[in-house]
């Protein structure tokens, strides 16, 4: 396993459309692994593969309760809207007031090529949808209604 490097904003590969995964080999496994790590060593609680610079449909979640991996995710459903809070391990430092579901109903595989579906309310199903924009090239920038200002960041810290 390897920590990856995080590609910041600025680099356009964070505005490609990745595609699907089709090889649940070994290579994969290994990329998880270090998808797994990064995420863990960063300290957010997403990390999409594009911004490692692997260009697949690939992401990797942990809000806390255990690391769920998704290959080809794609939403089934949706129910609810609120304004929450959102940042990005590509912009750090920086957050934004964005508007996600309360939950989020989603399918994909796991690393041996099996589909499952996940349900997720609340950050998990924010994580989801951040994480899924990704993969079509999508950052939170581009949805947010406010930045935060520093002040309200240091707010929120304490
Ligand atoms: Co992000």
């Amino acid at each position: 396993m390897a920590l990856r490097k995080i590609v910041t904003e600025g680099d356009d590969i964070l505005l490609k459309k990745c595609r699907s995964v089709e090889k649940f080999d070994r290579k994969l496994w290994d990329l998880l692994d270090d998808m797994v790590e990064t995420l863990h060593d960063s300290g957010g609680v997403g990390l999409a593969a594009p911004q490692i610079g692997v260009m697949r449909r690939i992401c990797v979640i942990d809000i806390g309760e255990g690391v769920v991996e998704f290959i080809n995710p794609e939403i089934i459903s949706t129910d609810g809207e609120h304004e929450v809070v959102e940042g990005c391990l590509s912009s750090p430092g920086e957050f934004g007031l964005v508007k996600r579901p309360e939950k989020v109903v989603a399918k994909a595989y796991d690393r041996e090529g099996n589909e499952f579906t996940v349900e997720g309310e609340e950050l998990f199903a924010q994580a989801m949808c951040h994480e899924f924009d990704h993969l079509d090239g999508v950052l939170f920038k581009s949805k947010v209604i406010r930045m935060l200002s520093p002040d309200e960041i240091a707010h929120d810290d304490e």
